[in-house]
């Protein structure tokens, strides 16, 4: 009983959708101009607006009453401009309230504020520094939609602009110590390619590596489970590997010291080795044990794709003359997947493990290519059977047509 009497104080209090009829504040908001009018424009298009909220659920005040001295009056509650550094509490007098927001979605969570204080931008607002990213740098407010609506400036292709509205903007970011390259470097990934140009939405943007709300660079420890968490098999061998308590002796982040983390590239056999531009030179030189292994992945995966080539080759020119080796195709297929195998075994830093992948494709990479190079024996067989058989033909023909010439001369003789 008395929660029922409270019930209409506690939604006057949240600005609960109310079933009132009246709204001064869209009625002459919507009338007035530029920064005024727009936030009326845009509600329509708003999440807040869409579920029965108003002005009021974030602005307070009486949207009762027509006279702006009223509807905006302290006494009734009114804020105004919500300024920078009160947006995150005012944004989770609601969203921390599990039972307010699961009554709109039953699944949602309500630690955005409690993630956003542990964050970089959190912390530094408190300290107040407003240059930081809030609620509504990354949400936008008044047309605040969905996560999952393609237009939220937080959906996976939008994100990364999103970030970068200030993190590119080096006049913004000046007087920080942190570069403003992130952006630039992601839009040559192969993250970045993935999900733009293939519409892969598993590939990770800005806030799959740095939390949606507790926006922080991964420390050197969580790295390879950030990168891991996707890339689970390489993350496996990784952790086992002679580079894991290596690199956390001197204090470097997994993956991150030979992929990069923003433009992470495809990688290629380049990166192996001991020629220029290898990485393995970064830290091994010559005599060590790490400096010898390098040189013998580079040379068995060189000889495996080398192999491999040649294999696609001869089977090609088989292909062309019409040679049925669609057998010999599937096991090159095969042996592609141990050149894959191989390349993930890297990451083991085990040149026996490397061996072993390689050793398997190279037996059916050359057992396709004889399987090639007997189409193309069997092909020069045929030829040189068709070309026997139109000697022959040319032969008899010629001979006939002598016999007939001859037959002809006789006929004209006796005639
Ligand atoms: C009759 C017209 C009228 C009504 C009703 C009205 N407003 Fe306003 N509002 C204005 C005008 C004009 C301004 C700009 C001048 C000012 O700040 O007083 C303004 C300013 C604002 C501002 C910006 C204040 C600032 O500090 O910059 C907010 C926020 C706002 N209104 C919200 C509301 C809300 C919420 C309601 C309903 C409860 C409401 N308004 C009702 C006319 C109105
Ligand atoms: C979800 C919360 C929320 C709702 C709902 C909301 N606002 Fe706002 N409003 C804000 C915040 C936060 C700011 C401060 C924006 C900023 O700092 O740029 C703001 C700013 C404003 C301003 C000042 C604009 C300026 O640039 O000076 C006006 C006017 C305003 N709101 C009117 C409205 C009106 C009218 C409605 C209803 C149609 C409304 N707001 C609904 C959160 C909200
Ligand atoms: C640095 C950018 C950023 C800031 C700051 C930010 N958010 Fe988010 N928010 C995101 C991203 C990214 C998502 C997830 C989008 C997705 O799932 O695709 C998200 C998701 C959400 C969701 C959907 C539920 C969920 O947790 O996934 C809500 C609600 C939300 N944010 C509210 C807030 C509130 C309230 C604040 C301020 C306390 C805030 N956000 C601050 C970027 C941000
Ligand atoms: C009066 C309560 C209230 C306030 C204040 C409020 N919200 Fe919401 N918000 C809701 C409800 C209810 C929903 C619908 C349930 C949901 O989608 O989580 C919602 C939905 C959202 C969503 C969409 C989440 C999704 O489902 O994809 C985002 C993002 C969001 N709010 C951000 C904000 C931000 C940013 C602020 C502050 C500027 C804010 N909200 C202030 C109640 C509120
Ligand atoms: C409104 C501007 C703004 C937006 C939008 C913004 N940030 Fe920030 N961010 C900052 C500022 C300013 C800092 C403080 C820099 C510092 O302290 O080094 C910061 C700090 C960070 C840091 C910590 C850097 C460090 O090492 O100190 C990370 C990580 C970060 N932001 C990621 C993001 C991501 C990811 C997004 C998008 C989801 C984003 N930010 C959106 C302004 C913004
Ligand atoms: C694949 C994961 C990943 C993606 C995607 C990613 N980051 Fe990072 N980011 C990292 C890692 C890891 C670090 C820490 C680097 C280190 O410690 O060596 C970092 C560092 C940062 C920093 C700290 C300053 C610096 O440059 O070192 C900022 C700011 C930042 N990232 C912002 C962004 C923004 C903005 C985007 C999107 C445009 C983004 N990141 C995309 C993994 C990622
Ligand atoms: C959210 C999941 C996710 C996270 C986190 C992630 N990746 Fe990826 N990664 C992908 C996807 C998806 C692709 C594209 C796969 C493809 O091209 O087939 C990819 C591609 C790659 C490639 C190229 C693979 C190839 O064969 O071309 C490399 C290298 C890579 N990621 C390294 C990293 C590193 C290093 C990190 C951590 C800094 C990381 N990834 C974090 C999902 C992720
Ligand atoms: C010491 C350097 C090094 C470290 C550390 C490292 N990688 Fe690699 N990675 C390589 C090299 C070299 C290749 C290229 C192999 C090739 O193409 O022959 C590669 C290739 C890859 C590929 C593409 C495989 C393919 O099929 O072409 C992915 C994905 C990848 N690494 C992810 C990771 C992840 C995730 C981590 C951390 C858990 C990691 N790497 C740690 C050196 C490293
Ligand atoms: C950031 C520096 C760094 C890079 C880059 C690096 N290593 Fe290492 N590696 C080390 C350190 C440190 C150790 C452990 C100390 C040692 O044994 O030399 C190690 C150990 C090894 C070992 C084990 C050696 C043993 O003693 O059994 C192998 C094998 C190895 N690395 C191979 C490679 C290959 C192959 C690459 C290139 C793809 C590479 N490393 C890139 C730093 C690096």
């Amino acid at each position: 009983m008395k929660l029922r009497w409270m019930a209409p104080i506690f939604v006057m209090a949240l600005g609960l959708p109310a079933q009132t009829a009246k709204n001064s504040c869209v009625e002459c908001h919507a009338a007035l101009e530029g920064d005024l009018a727009r936030p009326a424009e845009l509600f329509a298009n708003d999440i807040h607006g869409k579920n029965g909220f108003s002005c009021v659920a974030c602005h307070g005040g009486d949207p009762s009453s027509d006279d702006p001295e009223v509807a905006m009056s302290r006494g009734r509650g009114f804020l105004g401009k919500i300024d920078r550094r009160s947006v995150p509490a005012r944004c989770a007098r609601c969203h921390s309230d599990a039972n307010l927001i699961h009554r709109f979605k039953p699944q949602q969570r309500v630690d955005q504020l409690a993630q956003y204080q542990t964050s970089v931008h959190g912390q530094r607002l408190a300290a107040g520094d407003v240059k930081v990213a809030n609620c509504i740098d990354c949400h936008s407010v008044h047309d605040i939609r969905e996560v999952s609506d393609p237009l939220s400036p937080v959906y996976p292709l939008r994100l990364p602009e999103t970030c970068a509205r200030c993190h590119a903007d080096a006049a913004h970011m000046q007087g920080y110590r942190i570069p403003t390259d992130q952006f630039e470097k992601y839009r040559k990934s192969v993250h970045w390619e993935a999900l733009a140009q293939r519409g892969d939405l598993s590939a990770p943007n800005c806030a799959t590596c740095h939390g949606n709300h507790g926006a922080a660079p991964p420390g050197v420890a969580s790295v390879a489970m950030v990168c891991g968490s996707c890339h689970v098999v390489f993350e496996n061998l990784f952790v086992k590997s002679p580079h894991k308590k290596a690199f956390d002796n001197m204090g470097l982040a997994g993956c991150v010291v030979c992929h990069s983390n923003h433009d992470v590239e495809k990688p290629t056999l380049a990166l192996v080795g001991v020629q220029p531009g290898a990485v393995c030179l970064n830290c091994h030189a010559k005599g060590d044990k790490g400096y010898e292994a390098a040189m013998q992945m580079r040379s068995r995966l060189e000889q495996l794709a080398a192999s491999l080539g040649r294999s696609d080759d001869i089977l090609k020119m088989a292909e062309s003359s019409g040679m049925e080796v669609s057998e010999a195709r599937l096991g090159l297929g095969t042996a592609n997947e141990s050149l894959v195998k191989a390349e993930v075994d890297l990451h083991s830093f085990d040149p026996a493990m490397v061996d072993g992948a390689v050793a398997k494709g190279l037996e059916v990479a050359q057992s396709s290519y004889r399987a090639g190079q007997k189409a193309l024996e069997e092909r020069d067989y045929r030829r040189k059977g068709l070309a026997l058989s139109l000697v022959t033909i040319v032969v008899t023909m010629a001979g006939l047509w002598l016999a007939v010439r001859e037959l002809d001369n006789r006929r004209k003789k006796s005639s």
